[in-house]
């Protein structure tokens, strides 16, 4: 692994599952081939896109980036990449899952949290939406609402997205972009001292530590769809020595009363959600923001206006063959109108840099990203 992946390691929890040395070299073939995919062979299909696409665009076609794709499969090297793409994310829940797998008694031995700081709350009855139970999103096997009655999901969730991730979203901790949220809150209100901060969509936790960890004195919750990805990142956050509530329910309509929050956040959540879920969970964060208070919404930091014809099939590609149901909607998304349509005022769209540690990071919030990793979109508004 790189030295920051292995000094983020170091400070890594012990729910995280620990591969043997044999299930360590495949997960670092898988985070090798990814690499490879990403930084050798994508750039390639890009050029050859930038040859085709002036001919199409000459041509005045009513399907343009229909007709770059047929162009392109054309091409065995794009054909390659897109298989390649695929296959290394199947490999990396492959060499993820066995090894949680091969753990689960210990994983769920270290689960068992006798004094707890914070809480677990799972709803046997809770019905997944629809664009997450009809497909396996970033093609995980089972999906973020999987649950089998053990913490074994959430496990494979940690260590797979700290693979998927390349060991470039804060290590295993994979907390950056929780930290980056947060350092934006920092931004726009340095001085606010939240009594109680939600973390929406939060899956195992690992951008709702940084909350809890920086606002010692706030009650903190995270929600989310999965039961099993509660009860893992219910335990990973006491491991972690934080105070977070998690429950299982959806963004778009939570139990919570209205204006009982404080800061209201969520990261890398609406890409995975449907147009109607955007508005909805933006409006319950509107919900339940006491008056002033914050919501804070990050995503990738690839918005775009479209009409690059090889950004526009990206984002097709990566829908289809990653299973981002929401990926083009939400790259496309005027947030800063989305919000103000939420009844948001002093809103604000735009980059964010990255943060490693919110308190400390300088607060960086302007119109330009510094690229993927760097910085992360964030739009924000006050109630
Ligand atoms: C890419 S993950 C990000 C998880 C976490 N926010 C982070 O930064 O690591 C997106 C999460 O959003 C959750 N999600 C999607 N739709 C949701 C909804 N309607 N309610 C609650 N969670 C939702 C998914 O289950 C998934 O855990």
């Amino acid at each position: 692994m790189s030295g920051m992946v292995e000094a983020r390691e170091a400070q890594a929890h012990p729910m995280i599952a620990v591969p043997t040395h044999d299930e360590l070299v495949e997960q670092l073939f898988v985070r090798d081939l990814k690499m490879f995919v990403m930084q050798s062979l994508e750039p390639t299909q890009q050029a050859i896109s930038a040859r085709v696409a002036p001919e199409i665009v000459a041509q005045a076609s009513n399907n343009p980036v229909d007709d770059l794709r047929e162009r392109m499969l054309g091409f065995e090297s794009f054909k390659t990449w897109l298989g390649l793409k695929r296959e290394s994310q199947r490999q990396l829940w492959a060499a993820v899952g066995g090894s949680v797998e091969r753990q689960a008694d210990e994983l769920e031995a270290l689960a068992d949290i006798p004094a707890p700081r914070g809480s677990v709350t799972v709803d046997p009855a809770f019905a997944a939406p629809d664009y997450i139970a009809r497909g396996d999103i970033h093609l995980m096997p089972g999906g973020n609402a999987h649950d089998d009655g053990s913490v074994l999901q959430g496990a494979v969730m940690d260590r797979g997205g700290a693979v998927y991730m390349l060991g470039r979203n804060g290590g295993m901790l994979n907390d950056l972009r929780g930290q980056t949220a947060i350092a934006h809150l920092l931004t726009i209100a340095p001085d606010i001292q939240p009594s109680r901060i939600l973390d929406m969509g939060c899956g195992i936790g690992t951008s709702t530590v940084p909350a809890a960890i920086c606002f010692p004195d706030a009650e903190v919750h995270g929600i989310d769809v999965g039961a099993s990805m509660m009860r893992y990142a219910h335990a990973r956050a006491e491991h972690l020595g934080a105070a977070v509530h998690f429950s299982q329910q959806s963004a778009e309509h939570t139990d919570f009363e209205s204006g009982s929050f404080d800061v209201v956040y969520s990261c890398v959540v609406l890409h995975e959600t449907s147009q109607a879920a955007m508005a909805n969970i933006l409006a319950e964060s509107r919900r339940l923001l006491r008056p002033g208070g914050i919501a804070i919404h990050l995503e990738v930091p690839l918005i775009h206006t479209f009409g690059d014809l090889w950004q526009e099939l990206s984002a097709e590609l990566e829908a289809q063959f990653n299973n981002e149901p929401n990926w083009r909607g939400a790259l496309s998304a005027d947030y800063a109108q989305l919000m103000r349509a939420a009844g948001f005022a002093d809103v604000r769209a735009g980059y964010q840099s990255t943060a490693f540690d919110a308190r400390s990071a300088p607060k960086e919030f302007g119109d330009t990203s510094h690229g993927v990793f760097r910085s992360w979109f964030v739009t924000s508004g006050r109630a």
